[in-house]
């Protein structure tokens, strides 16, 4: 999260540069975030792999009836909320952590599991929270570039784990090239770390990608070993980034673990009425489903009609290479009041855009044939 904000941050950096007037707020001499909320408007937002469509009917009244509230500490929400997610899920209420977005269930894994001596073992590119945590708890990182296909280079990464290896992450569909590690290829990876590595199973993704002998869950079909850690997040399908919340399911010893590292009273009295109005509301999830399939693929048509080939995307947002320096196209759309994704060394030349509603997507591929080397991007 901290790792994409500053890319974020650095993307309107570019856009400073290229003198467009943007609204920074200053303390003293030291430039924080800009006002978003008086630019949220202005721009076309296909960089945070968020819900273009926002949560359901359903939900929002939730949200309105919440609000009051807001006067109180929402600890007894807090276990009603992780019953309802453990019957969701067919698990116990032991086994459900909450965190304030799943970022938080990164930073836990990290703390509980990291340290000085020990190491962390990712891919490259990947979402970098967990990164940024070891990093922070005093551990080391190594990352291991995508296969070819862009999926997990398992053998690469056993390859690098030793005894200090105590947490390994992985992120199915991956971020951000929407990509996935085959479920079997994972099972064989997990059987042969050592007993001392545990594993997170990041599902941020997890409702775009769909039934396939390819991918399943890890918490629908559970490998019942301990060392393994699935997160989850209301931040996507469920179309709550702003709300901010997340979860793990875990082993109740392992959950137990990261518990204390968790802060106190971390989930709020609005998020609680949303969450489970959102897990109630089966409709307005498939419909969800359903929608962001259908924008996948009018994306993936858009593309090839320009002869540009994506990866094949199992999320809500695609990568794909234009054969022009990320940096360059990232300044241009936001000189077009288009927010892209972040470039992701070492895909230089490959840009990531989260899926919006038709007509942001329209603007997107209007403001594209625009460029001039878009013409070039099948050379
Ligand atoms: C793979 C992945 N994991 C976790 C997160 C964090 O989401 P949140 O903290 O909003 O749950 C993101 C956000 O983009 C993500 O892409």
């Amino acid at each position: 999260m901290i790792t994409s904000r500053r890319g974020f941050l650095h993307s309107l950096g570019a856009g400073a540069a290229a003198g467009i007037a943007m609204p920074w707020r200053s303390v003293g001499p030291i430039l924080i975030e800009p006002l978003r909320t008086q630019q949220d408007g202005d721009f076309i937002r296909l960089n945070s792999n968020e819900n273009a469509y926002g949560p359901s009917p359903k939900v929002a009244a939730a949200i309105q009836s919440a609000i009051a509230g807001a006067n109180r500490y929402p600890r007894m929400q807090y276990s009603s909320l992780t019953e309802q997610i453990a019957s969701f899920h067919q698990v116990k209420p032991e086994q459900i952590l909450l965190g304030c977005g799943s970022t938080e269930i990164l930073r836990m894994a990290a703390f509980a599991f990291l340290g000085s001596g020990k190491q962390l073992i990712h891919a490259s590119p990947t979402f970098e929270a967990t990164e940024h945590y070891a990093h922070a708890a005093g551990a080391d990182a190594i990352s291991v570039r995508l296969t070819p296909n862009f999926s997990h280079d398992l053998a690469g990464m056993l390859a690098y784990a030793t005894e200090s290896t105590t947490l390994v992450y992985i992120c199915n569909p991956n971020n951000p090239t929407g990509s996935l590690t085959p479920r079997k290829d994972l099972e064989d990876f997990i059987a042969k770390l050592s007993a001392s590595t545990y594993v997170v199973i990041d599902e941020a993704y997890h409702h775009y990608a769909g039934r396939s002998a390819m991918y399943s869950s890890f918490i629908d079909n559970p490998l019942h070993d301990d060392r393994v850690i699935v997160a989850r997040t209301f931040s996507k399908i469920y179309a709550l980034a702003g709300l901010r919340l997340g979860y793990a399911v875990a082993a109740p010893n392992v959950a137990g673990k990261m518990r204390a590292f968790a802060t106190e009273d971390n989930i709020n009295a609005v998020v609680t009425q949303a969450a489970a109005a959102a897990l109630g509301d089966t409709d307005y999830l498939n419909q969800s489903i359903k929608r962001y399939k259908d924008d996948r693929q009018e994306f993936f048509n858009q593309a090839v009609s320009r002869f540009i080939k994506p990866i094949d995307s199992h999320a809500n947002f695609v990568m794909m290479n234009i054969f022009h320096p990320a940096d360059h196209v990232i300044e241009d759309f936001y000189k077009n009041k288009i927010l892209i994704g972040r470039h992701f060394p070492p895909m230089d030349t490959y840009i990531r855009v989260s899926l919006g509603r038709p007509e942001e997507m329209q603007a997107f591929w209007r403001v594209w044939d625009t460029f001039p080397y878009s013409k070039l991007s099948h050379h």
